[in-house]
């Protein structure tokens, strides 16, 4: 996900840290759409270096700014950056891309217009869709699991209150002493411990013993994408 980037720019941009870099007052002088596009181009100019100089420096500004904890941008920059890189040197950054690149990141260039595309179907809708009607059986029971986000390494009595975007975990830089021990059934600020999805599968077993299906899709611990 590029966003998760993207957010780590705006950091840059909010963070009162001061930096002397040119990648930094580049960043700073984005005030409308001419200069976001600038600013794309010198972006550009340090993934053409190449991806491992482009995660470098990203890193490096993430890291001194303070944006996010050291193993978050690390993490974060190391997973994302080699697309972003890719696509910079890709684009026309005066391009639509651009523009709209520049409107995700900055709020810049948001007044361009939406271009029409129209999507072409491979066949026409059927004049006389299928009618369904219910031929009385008894109702199918389904239980729908989604986006469970159960995490593995969820500890009881870890840092709840971390400065991650995921807490409940012993990470390197973890407080020897937790400000909020994380709870053994799960903390808002986490993703859910195991013991909570068991739990919950065992609820879903009492209340319909009858189910018929059930699926789950959805993801695992999405939102420590910086350590996966
Ligand atoms: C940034 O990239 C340049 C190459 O464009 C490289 O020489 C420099 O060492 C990098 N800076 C950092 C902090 O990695
Ligand atoms: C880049 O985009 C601009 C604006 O749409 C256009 O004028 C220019 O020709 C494009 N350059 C290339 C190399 O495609
Ligand atoms: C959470 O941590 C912050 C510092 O990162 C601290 O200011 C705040 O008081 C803590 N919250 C609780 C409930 O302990």
């Amino acid at each position: 996900m590029l966003l998760s980037v993207f957010c780590v720019f705006h950091l840059f941009l909010t963070s009162t840290a001061a930096a002397a870099s040119a990648f930094l007052s580049a960043a700073q002088s984005v005030t409308d759409c001419t200069s976001c596009l600038d600013f794309l181009g010198t972006l550009r100019e340090i993934a053409r270096e190449g991806t491992d100089p482009f995660i470098a420096n990203l890193t490096s500004f993430c890291v001194s700014l303070h944006a996010e904890d050291p193993d978050v941008c690390t993490g974060i920059i190391a997973r994302e950056g080699p697309i972003l890189a890719h696509d910079l040197r890709q684009i026309n950054t005066s391009g639509p891309t651009a523009l709209r690149l520049c409107d995700a990141l900055f709020g810049q260039c948001v007044d361009r217009p939406v271009r029409p595309f129209t999507v072409r179907f491979p066949k026409p809708a059927p004049a006389h869709p299928k009618v369904f009607t219910s031929r009385g059986r008894p109702t199918v029971r389904v239980v729908h699991i989604s986006d469970v986000h159960i995490d593995r390494m969820y500890t009881v009595g870890a840092e709840a209150n971390c400065t991650k975007s995921i807490c409940c975990r012993e990470f390197d830089d973890s407080p020897a002493v937790p400000t909020v021990p994380a709870g053994p059934n799960g903390n808002v600020r986490c993703d859910p411990p195991v013991t909570l999805a068991d739990s919950m599968l065992a609820e879903v077993e009492r209340l319909h013993p009858r189910f018929s299906r059930l699926t789950g899709d959805g993801t695992c611990a999405r939102r420590i994408s910086w350590a996966l």
